[in-house]
């Protein structure tokens, strides 16, 4: 578990500089409570799912990428773009993340151009790596959020796996970095089922005969984002990449992404996410505690005794 003395202290002054989630309407004599609040947005390419969460005020935003896109039945071009301006126009004002799918440079950014005049709230997805392995150039990404800066267009850096990557994302202009807590926790669990002691990542690269540069990577930073322990080891990436965001009062949001269930949500809270991308399903159920039932359920039975 996280403490919440592992928080930057410098987070309230990152928090403060940026846009109030709650602002209080105009004459309004109570300010709200929580107007710098982190800001929920929802996982999701289903219109359906989202409908309940807007109008409940759940949620200041929607993240899509293109496997949520098929699942929302997406299965043509037409049908995912037809599914994506719906979105956008239904959130608006509020940011809408749609993800790009082409890798040449040229192509990428007309993909962005075309994405980015469905709606003035459109955020372009921008993969941040994954191009050097397909013998493209590794900056691919990177440099496309810059270009994409220089034209106004604001992105999220998608697909962070640790905090250098969030941290050049950043300095190259990215609005949003959105960290893969729950693949973090999913690639331990499926290969490091030894628990070990204290430790470096060297002595961990060692331990486990790994070659550098393949799936170590991944395992060798979330180990270490975790003080050589497996546990909670993709919340505290998030609380890594906020740590140096607050280190230099970058302003990029740390979009914490890929929950798997609602205890990670609080603790991502602890953190000191910015903003919490979460399925609808978890989303409907952080509100439940099986003492708030009970609790509940005594209430509602002993207030019937009222009526008689
Ligand atoms: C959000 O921006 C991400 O695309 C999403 O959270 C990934 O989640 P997954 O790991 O469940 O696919």
């Amino acid at each position: 578990m996280l403490r919440p003395d592992q928080v930057h202290p410098g987070i309230g002054d990152r928090r403060v500089a940026m846009e109030d989630v709650n602002a209080t309407p105009k004459g309004k004599k109570l300010a709200h409570p929580a107007a710098h609040a982190p800001r929920i947005f929802a996982d999701t390419a289903t219109i359906d799912e989202i409908m309940p969460l807007k109008e409940g005020g759940i949620i200041n935003g929607v993240t899509t990428n293109p496997t949520l896109l098929k699942r929302a039945g997406a299965n043509s071009w037409a049908s995912a773009d037809k599914i994506q301006k719906e979105i956008v126009k239904y959130m608006a004002p509020y940011p809408v993340s749609l993800e790009l799918t082409e890798l040449d440079p040229e192509k990428m950014f007309k993909q962005a151009k075309k994405l980015a005049a469905f709606g003035s709230n459109v955020v372009v997805k921008v993969p941040t790596g994954g191009f050097g392995m397909m013998e493209r150039d590794p900056f691919t990404g990177l440099k496309m959020i810059r270009r994409l800066w220089q034209e106004n267009i604001r992105t999220n850096a998608t697909l962070i796996f640790n905090s250098t990557q969030a941290f050049w994302a950043a300095n190259a202009g990215a609005s949003y970095v959105s960290p893969f807590l729950g693949r973090v926790a999913d690639y331990l669990y499926k290969h490091d089922q030894v628990e070990r002691g204290p430790g470096n990542s060297l002595h961990y690269m060692e331990d486990h005969k790994v070659p550098s540069g393949g799936p170590n990577v991944v395992a060798n930073t979330a180990y270490v984002a975790n003080d050589g322990t497996r546990k909670d080891a993709g919340v505290r990436l998030i609380n890594e990449i906020v740590s140096v965001f607050n280190n230099y009062r970058i302003h990029t949001e740390v979009l914490a992404a890929s929950f798997r269930n609602a205890a990670q949500v609080m603790e991502c809270l602890l953190a000191g996410a910015d903003i919490l991308t979460v399925p609808a399903p978890i989303l409907m159920g952080v509100a439940d505690h099986p003492l708030s039932d009970e609790g509940m359920k005594a209430f509602v039975e002993d207030s019937k005794t009222f009526d008689h």
